[in-house]
């Protein structure tokens, strides 16, 4: 009998996220809907009222006796450490002494329900030895706490190159934070086990840190701990380090009450409680040439941090990394200062440095621009990264630099740069009130995390007797369609449909030490794991299907849900059977880990990135110089993700991270008084991109070249470059202000808020 072939295509096909009908219906489940067991139990967290001081009392006798409460906790109840950070032990889970942030938890409430908990939490007396809080980086630079030591790429030719240079210009950037407004709050649902075991239901990118910080919690090894994570509502870098403090205290909750615990943060508490993107501010001196050529450059990038360390080793490594974007800068200096301050410890947020590291040198092309009255696009381009000018101030060659030229022309061609650019010179040459803007701005990010182990994967692939496919891996699914992707790699492999291969929670039961999803290099890490995976078990089931039809392993081919060799057939389950008949082994692991990889941090030397991805955008805007209001009203994106695995996937990426981009530099604006709490805690007061503000003309492109590296299939990641595409639209809005009084650079700050732009106007018209 012949097997009927199943009609497929798989890898680099549109197909649909595999949760989109669930998303869409409600009915995909979150930490929140996992059905709860009788006895559950709630948490809520008692919080400082101060920011800086030393715990004098904690009286909790009123919270305990109030209605409902089952259990109170606090750091002293951990039966190991009361640590919940990442790697230095500066992050206590419940703070027991010394109060580092407003809003720092305290102790924690497990009560019947989540409404008793929340009551019962205000019911604390807290007595805290206040002192003024450090709060702004003018504060933390005066009073000179750290997170971590400074660090710098030197150049000691810098001064002399600057000097040299037949003209300078200098300045300083103010660069806001962001909050990460994930749909899904932070989240963790702690089931106790047998013993010491504990299985935990987190909402997290790092399940295996996760783990790591539980065991460490409880006082227990790792292998009594699982992690479990089905999805994230949203992650977007805030869920990489930040999810383990609620897990740990959910599973602690359920270790001293027997029961299962839940832990979903109020979405104000979780503005207060957890890390944003860090703020910057940048300061440059630039020397340059007439043709505003860079010569030379000196960045100092003061980050702050908040009140431990966090990621931000990473976060700010990778700023300055991202600090040429495109461009050659041919004599660099770039150092960084660490600030500690009396806030919330900043964290990863998509794009994870670079978004701020970028930001300061696009500011920078425009003040050369503006002060050479010359077009912006022009000075960009005449600094490009190009073959022979492309070493990165960090000492890598930019190998695939032939991409951003064409690319980039490419845009400026189908965007009709040249000719808008004449027509809004014309408009705002007749429009004393309204200013129009326009730029064109590149995109190039460095793909691996910069941290060499976390380039490291692991899947784990079963084949079932009826041909259907378990397919597991460390990475987790936070939207951005990282299931999708690896299970199309997978079907690929087996020449089977997609809905042939299940895709599972990520367990570390399953897949253990892995890294956390981020970098972007999720479906690069993970997918390549699960081909090696998938491989094995199909080399196997090659040799069972050469040997019923007589010919060599290497001669079966796996195409349409059959198997094929030698003239003869057999559907891809029957084989599996037969394989099962064979006592053939159907199950397998994969573990990859990206090559040629060498970044060493103390020498300053190496490669930190396996290939770089690229884009451009192409922003027109319209302010009200009178308001300072303003409103996107086209943007055209041109990007690179190399042979796309999934190009619906993709664009979307695209499309979600150019809008979350925008939002970060022009709406989303955090606020913190001079008692060092967040005024802006809540959707009333912290203002997020909705339907209106996506530009009604949004033309997106991708850029097809296949990635020069072998990156899975020849694809590029595209979870976080995006973001900075909406550089294109600070920059748009710098040049509208710049119409103002042209030949002098402009002083805008990010987010351009209405306030922002109107100071700005103010400025360039001598008035501020
Ligand atoms: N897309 C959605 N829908 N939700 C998210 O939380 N996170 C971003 C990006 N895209 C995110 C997202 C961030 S910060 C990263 S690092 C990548 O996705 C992580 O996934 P990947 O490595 O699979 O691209
Ligand atoms: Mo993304 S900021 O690397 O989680």
């Amino acid at each position: 009998m012949r097997a009927e072939p199943e009609t497929l295509a798989v890898v680099h096909d549109s197909l649909p996220h595999d949760s989109a009908r669930l998303h869409v219906t409600g009915r995909a489940t979150y930490i929140d809907d996992i059905p709860e067991p009788a006895g559950t139990l709630h948490i809520a967290l008692g919080l400082s009222p101060k920011a800086r001081g030393q715990l004098v009392s904690l009286d909790l006798s009123e919270v305990q006796s109030a209605e409902g409460v089952v259990r109170v906790i606090t750091g002293h109840d951990a039966p190991g450490k009361n640590d919940t950070s990442p790697h230095l032990g500066d992050e206590p889970m419940l703070a027991t002494d010394e109060i580092a942030f407003h809003g720092q938890a305290v102790f924690a409430v497990v009560a019947t329900s989540r409404k008793a908990a929340r009551i019962a939490a205000r019911l604390a007396r807290m007595e805290i030895a206040s002192e003024k809080p450090s709060v702004s980086v003018d504060d933390a630079r005066a009073e000179g706490g750290r997170v971590l030591p400074d660090y710098a790429w030197e150049n000691p030719r810098v001064a002399d190159a600057l000097e040299a240079s037949p003209l300078r210009l200098s300045g300083e950037i103010e660069i806001g934070g962001q909050e990460h407004f994930y749909l899904e709050g932070q989240a963790a649902f702690a089931f106790p086990g047998e013993g010491e075991e504990m299985l935990v239901h987190s909402s997290t990118q790092h399940p295996s840190e996760v783990q790591h910080i539980v065991a460490r919690v409880l006082g227990v090894a790792d292998h009594n701990v699982t992690i479990e994570c089905r999805r994230m509502g949203g992650g977007f870098g805030g869920k990489e380090s930040q999810a383990s403090q609620f897990a740990a205290i959910a599973a602690l909750a359920a270790r001293l009450t027997g029961r299962p615990c839940k832990l979903r943060l109020d979405r104000d508490d979780d503005f207060v409680l957890t890390g944003k993107r860090h703020d910057f501010l940048t300061r440059y001196d630039v020397g340059f040439d007439e043709e505003g050529v860079v010569q030379a450059i000196d960045l100092q990038l003061d980050a702050r941090c908040g009140y431990s360390a966090d990621l931000t080793i990473g976060v700010v490594d990778r700023a300055m990394f991202h600090s040429d974007n495109a461009y050659f800068l041919p004599e660099a200096q770039i150092a960084s200062r660490r600030l500690k301050t009396n806030t919330v410890s900043n964290t990863a947020f998509r794009g994870f440095g670079g978004p701020q590291g970028m930001v300061g040198i696009e500011a920078v092309m425009d003040a050369i621009a503006h002060q050479l009255g010359r077009d912006p696009l022009d000075i960009r381009k005449a600094n490009f990264y190009r073959p022979g000018r492309d070493l990165t101030p960090y000492g890598m060659t930019v190998f695939d630099i032939e991409t951003l030229l064409p690319l980039v022309e490419r845009l400026e061609l189908t965007s009709d740069y040249r000719a808008r650019r004449a027509e809004i010179a014309n408009f705002n040459a007749h429009s004393p009130i309204l200013k129009k803007g326009l730029a064109l701005t590149p995109v190039k990010f460095g793909i691996s995390f910069t941290l060499k182990h976390l380039n490291q994967a692991g899947a784990l692939v079963h084949v079932y007797s009826d041909g259907s496919v378990m397919l597991n891996h460390g990475g987790t699914e936070m939207g951005q369609g990282l299931y999708v992707k690896v299970a199309q790699v997978v079907a690929d492999v087996f020449g089977i449909a997609l809905d042939r291969v299940k895709i599972t929670a990520t367990s570390t039961a399953k897949v253990p030490n892995t890294g956390p999803t981020a970098a972007s290099s999720g479906t690069d890490l993970n997918a390549m794991a699960a081909k090696i995976a998938a491989e094995t078990i199909r080399s196997r089931m090659a040799e069972e299907a050469g040997r019923r039809f007589g010919c060599a392993a290497e001669n079966i081919a796996f195409s349409d849900g059959v198997v094929r060799g030698n003239g003869q057939d057999i559907a891809f389950g029957a084989l599996a059977k037969a394989c099962v008949l064979e006592r053939i082994s159907l199950s397998a692991t994969g573990f990859y880990s990206t090559p040629g990889i060498t970044w060493d941090r103390n020498t300053k030397t190496g490669r930190p990135f396996f290939y770089f991805a690229y884009g451009a955008a192409c922003s027109e805007v319209i302010i009200d110089t009178m308001t300072g209001e303003m409103k996107l009203t086209r943007a055209d994106i041109l990007h690179d993700c190399g042979r796309s695995l999934n190009p619906a996937i993709d664009i979307g990426q695209i499309e979600g991270g150019f809008v979350q981009g925008l939002g970060w530099l022009t709406t989303e604006e955090l606020v913190f008084d001079a008692e060092g709490r967040l005024r802006t805690h809540a959707p009333s007061t912290y203002k997020i991109p909705v339907a209106s503000d996506i530009p009604a003309d949004l033309r997106v492109s991708l850029w097809h070249e296949p990635n020069r590296e072998e990156a899975i299939h020849r694809s590029k990641a595209v979870g976080e470059p995006p973001v900075m595409l909406a550089i294109s639209v600070f920059s748009a809005i710098a040049d509208a202000v710049h119409s103002l009084a042209p030949g002098k650079p402009v002083s805008l700050r990010a987010p351009a808020t209405p306030e922002a732009i109107l100071d700005a106007c103010d400025a360039q018209k001598g008035l501020a």
